[in-house]
């Protein structure tokens, strides 16, 4: 399956596309920088330049499947929290829905599908972007994956899940 990962220059994203690219599945990372190309090319993985806060349609000619693991991380504004973990999720579903994909995987965080008077003030505006993007992607038709991680070791994996 032909895979867009979406934030593949982060964390996960990057290791996302060296599992895949030694899978059966073909990943094309999705970045937003030229200079992000390098080490995707090293390894013979295709990129996408495309941005969430503009025009992304380009980056799914093609595509089966999407994971969705980009973020604004925790040293931009609270604003662009929704801009990107929200807007940007919701616009990168509604993609997929144009592009026929077939499965979408979304990275949200632990505590999205909680009861918000469980959320922390200072966490309140992630959780809360968080979670209205998968609720998007729930009613969008279609076949979806949730993954709801709480904070990443940044260790091997174990392998058990
Ligand atoms: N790491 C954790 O402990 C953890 C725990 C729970 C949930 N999560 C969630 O998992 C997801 C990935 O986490 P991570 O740790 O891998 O994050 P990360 O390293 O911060 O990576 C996020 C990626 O999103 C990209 N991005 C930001 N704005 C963008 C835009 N306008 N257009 C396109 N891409 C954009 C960034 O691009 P640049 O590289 O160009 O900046 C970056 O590559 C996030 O949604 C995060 O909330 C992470």
């Amino acid at each position: 399956m032909k895979i867009l990962i979406i934030g593949a220059n982060g964390q996960i994203g990057t290791r996302l596309a060296h599992q895949l690219n030694d899978s059966e599945h073909d990943p094309v990372a999705m970045i937003r920088k030229e200079k992000q190309q390098e080490k995707f090319k090293k390894e013979g993985i295709p990129t996408v330049l495309a941005d969430l806060e503009e025009d992304i349609s380009h980056a799914f000619k093609d595509i089966e499947g999407v994971v969705f693991t980009a973020g604004s991380g925790a040293d931009t504004p609270k604003s662009q929290t929704k801009v990107i973990d929200e807007e940007g999720a919701k616009k990168a579903i509604d993609e997929a829905i144009d592009a026929e994909v077939n499965r979408f995987v979304m990275v949200s965080a632990l505590k999205a599908n909680r009861d918000p008077k469980n959320w922390s003030d200072s966490m309140q505006h992630y959780y809360e972007a968080k979670s209205n993007a998968d609720e998007y992607l729930r009613n969008s038709g279609l076949n979806y994956t949730v993954l709801m991680p709480g904070r990443l070791t940044n260790e091997e994996g174990t392998g058990r899940v």
